[in-house]
């Protein structure tokens, strides 16, 4: 690939990005339009090698623990909302810790408690699980289970939690408010006081929600990247059988990519899974993402007879351990050390 092929507006920003300087919503906005190119394939360049340099070569994986899908949300996108007429599963909370402790022997390196927002674990009881799951396993823990008030969360913190999944799904207003029932002034104060609680705070949103453009998109980045989130999550639209958008087209996989490929440029040292909705379009796009700035993957562990039931999509792919770090080997991703020593222990590999 000769420099030739590269646009000037590319080598602006390659520059930029180097120097470390902030990019502008409308440089984020040419990246997020680039189609199949040379220009394209020197984003997924200088992102990865972004990712590289700033958190070295390792693929982290994080462990889901899916234990409630009683939502008492209506998000219209979503398969588990609450008019949903699914059937419904709430793991006992002994049994969430028992599986927590489970998961924690594969090495993982974060275990994700996520869930509908279910009244029924009261703060007491979601204390005590992440208490006793800290205790048993010493991982870091992360929240994934909705809107809670910033007290909870502070007491979720006390009592071993250190990261929290809050995703802004839109930052504009009027697409937030299009496709949920709550309030959005008060999504976006809580991701901020999540940050000043001294959470690893997580953001993300949904590539092709109704109405949505790439300036949208570039917001949702820029957003993320003033008010400090270090994780990030980004995945395609999924229609959903049953849902208000069942009949809204499925988000772009071309999008969804070059969105990964801009956080990273945009939070360098951001954490980035490729999404398990980008998986459920096709396994391979998932391990892509891992090319083009993406630095994690997140392997569900939920028992069995609730996974099947935990569909916030259709089709939602099973993300499973051992195929995901024999995928990832056959790859040649690094992988961690803790997780490396249970695959030998299992003699998988
Ligand atoms: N398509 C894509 N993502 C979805 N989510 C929920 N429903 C869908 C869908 N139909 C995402 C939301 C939510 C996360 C748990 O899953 O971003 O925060």
């Amino acid at each position: 690939m000769g420099s030739d092929d590269i646009s000037q507006t590319m080598k602006v920003i390659s520059k930029k990005v180097l120097a470390e300087e902030t990019l502008s919503k409308e440089e984020i906005i040419y990246l997020l339009q680039l189609e199949e190119s040379p220009n394209r394939k020197a984003l997924f360049d200088l992102a990865n090698a972004v990712r590289c340099d700033t958190l070295g070569e390792t693929i982290f994986i994080k462990g889901v623990i899916e234990f409630s899908n009683y939502c008492k949300r209506e998000c219209a996108y979503c398969g588990i909302r609450a008019s949903s007429k699914i059937r419904r599963y709430r793991m006992d909370p002994e049994e969430i810790v028992k599986v927590a402790t489970d998961s924690a022997r594969h090495g993982i390196n974060t275990i994700i408690l996520q869930s509908g927002e279910d009244p029924f674990y009261t703060t007491e009881i979601m204390s005590d699980i992440i208490k006793k799951i800290r205790e048993a396993t010493k991982k870091p823990i992360s929240l994934s289970i909705g809107e809670r008030t910033p007290e909870e969360f502070k007491l979720f913190k006390e009592v071993g939690a250190s990261k929290c999944l809050l995703k802004q799904e839109s930052v504009n207003p009027q697409i937030f408010k299009s496709v949920h029932g709550f309030d959005y002034e008060t999504r976006i104060s809580l991701l901020k006081i999540l940050v000043l609680l001294g959470y690893v705070t997580g953001g993300g949103d949904i590539i092709g929600l109704p109405n949505q453009t790439l300036g949208d998109i570039a917001d949702d980045i820029i957003f993320m990247r003033d008010i400090g989130i270090k994780m990030v999550g980004i995945g395609p639209f999924i229609p959903t059988k049953n849902t208000p958008l069942e009949n809204h087209p499925i988000g772009s996989v071309d999008v969804t990519l070059n969105a990964y490929a801009c956080t990273r440029l945009a939070i360098p040292s951001v954490l980035l899974p490729s999404t398990t909705a980008l998986a459920t379009i096709d396994p391979n796009l998932q391990y892509k993402g891992l090319d083009v700035g993406c630095n994690v993957i997140m392997v569900n562990f939920t028992p069995a007879e609730c996974r099947q039931i935990y569909n916030i999509y259709d089709d939602k792919r099973n993300v499973e351990f051992y195929q995901t770090t024999r995928e990832l080997l056959k790859r040649k991703k690094r992988l961690s050390p803790s997780i490396l020593k249970a695959l030998e222990r299992k003699e998988v590999v």
